[in-house]
């Protein structure tokens, strides 16, 4: 009934969404992880489906359940993410990664559980592969490409930066210091930069709502591009 009500202006959209933490293990019972909740990604796919797209999700562990009509590919480590999202990337038309990839991960992963030794303890970590930057090096003319920044200082200067290196067409950024906003809340405060250099600065709002708003900025480049 709601997609009924809803209007399909997304309608033959092929769209990729990420969502949620991953999770770097360190041994069999351990894992580095961060506190995304997966509620920003699942909205937008749930928005976009709603709006008629093709969606599929490619998640990190939550306790969400996917959208109806979504195609939900479970992953865990950053690793995994870049296999299952490079995997889809050629047939999408547009990618919303909203998932907060983990930068590092521990460069051992222990088959057995670590037992505790000394006071002191060192990890060493070794960087993941950048999903979203990789995605900016494949970009073909018809493919959109939305990126998230969550920063706690410097908000404007950070997403400005994040939108040429990654080469996004849209990057949403939210201050994760304020109250309300952010990691695991229900409600989003955030900007959207555009690579033609409109910038929108949206209130304290549901995460549904913000989904919409940024659904609407993708609608809005799709009609300008078609002409
Ligand atoms: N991202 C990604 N792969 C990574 C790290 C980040 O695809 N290994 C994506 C996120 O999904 C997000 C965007 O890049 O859409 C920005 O993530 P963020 O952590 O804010 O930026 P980084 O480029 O990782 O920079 P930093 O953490 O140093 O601020
Ligand atoms: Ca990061």
């Amino acid at each position: 009934i709601e997609k009924l009500l809803t209007p399909q202006d997304l309608a033959g959209l092929d769209v990729l969404v990420t969502a949620g933490p991953t999770r770097e293990p360190l041994d069999p019972v351990r894992y580095l992880s961060n506190r995304s909740s997966g509620k920003m990604g699942y909205a937008l796919a749930r928005v976009a489906a709603l709006r008629g797209a093709r969606v599929t999700l490619v998640t990190g562990p939550t306790s969400l359940i996917p959208p109806p009509g979504v195609e939900a590919i479970r992953v865990e480590t950053a690793r995994e993410m870049y296999d299952a999202v490079l995997q889809h990337f050629e047939q999408a038309d547009l990618v919303i990664k909203a998932a907060a990839v983990a930068d590092y991960r521990p460069q051992d992963v222990s088959s057995q559980k670590i037992k505790k030794q000394g006071q002191d303890m060192q990890l060493q970590l070794t960087r993941n592969p950048d999903v979203l930057a990789e995605l900016g090096r494949r970009k073909k003319d018809h493919q959109l490409l939305v990126g998230f920044a969550a920063e706690t200082n410097d908000l404007e200067q950070n997403a400005l930066a994040k939108l040429t290196r990654k080469n996004l067409d849209l990057l949403v950024a939210n201050d994760v210091t304020i109250p309300g906003a952010g990691f695991d809340y229900d409600t989003n405060v955030v900007r959207i930069f555009g690579r033609d250099g409109e910038v929108e600065s949206l209130p304290l709002m549901d995460k549904n709502r913000v989904a919409q708003k940024i659904l609407d900025r993708v609608a809005k480049l799709l009609t300008t591009r078609r002409g």
